[in-house]
């Protein structure tokens, strides 16, 4: 049996949490499999704001949405997540629900094009205060990556200096994990204060 991927994980965190309607964002558009997942928890009447800096992550985003039903669902940014609280409506913030980040490079792309932790942490920073109480942001983290090591090592000492009073967190890893293996951070907004 194969082991549980902590994507997978990402998605059962986020899909006991978001409703239909609501309003969620991928902060790392990639091939679109985060986007189409959140499109089919908030449904048509929802909304899914899906950023990328590179043009063909999003034509492919755009592609799975539609192949799906579900391109009315998606509004989509060629733009880097560092933009986060400007590409999503004053209207929204402090009423998203979900914020997904699948970090690293887009696979079978141009791996140069990766995510670096200074525009990570600030992005992740911006999820956080647009959530809405009891909202959630995952972080998927690939250590063994180039680069990779240091931003995840960032992200985690970002997330552990997170105040609990006003977030719960848990890091995940998939089963079999080595030292190096992706993992997920799954963080909740438990106080908007
Ligand atoms: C691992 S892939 C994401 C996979 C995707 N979530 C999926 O479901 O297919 C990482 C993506 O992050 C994108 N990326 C890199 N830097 C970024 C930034 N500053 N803002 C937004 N996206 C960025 C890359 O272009 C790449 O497509």
């Amino acid at each position: 049996m194969s082991a549980v991927r902590v994507t997978d994980i990402a998605h059962s965190f986020v899909s006991k949490r978001l409703r239909m309607g609501e309003v969620a964002v991928d902060a790392t558009a990639g091939n679109g499999y985060d986007t189409l997942a959140l499109a089919r928890m908030v449904g048509q009447t929802g909304e899914v704001f899906a950023l990328d800096i590179q043009s063909c992550a999003l034509v492919a985003t755009g592609r799975r949405l539609k192949e799906h039903g579900l391109d009315q669902v998606g509004n989509l940014h060629q733009c880097g997540h560092e933009n986060l609280a400007d590409v999503v409506p004053d209207i929204h913030h402090g009423k998203v629900s979900a914020v997904m980040f699948n970090l690293g490079y887009l696979p079978g792309g141009d791996k140069s094009l990766m995510t670096h932790e200074q525009t990570t942490l600030s992005a992740i920073q911006q999820a956080l205060d647009i959530l809405k109480k009891g909202g959630v942001c995952t972080v998927v983290c690939y250590p063994g990556h180039e680069g990779g090591a240091r931003e995840a090592a960032m992200v985690s000492q970002f997330v552990e200096g997170l105040d609990p009073d006003l977030y719960r967190f848990q890091r995940h890893e998939s089963e079999h994990c080595k030292n190096d293996s992706p993992f997920l951070w799954a963080v909740e907004k438990i106080c908007s204060g």
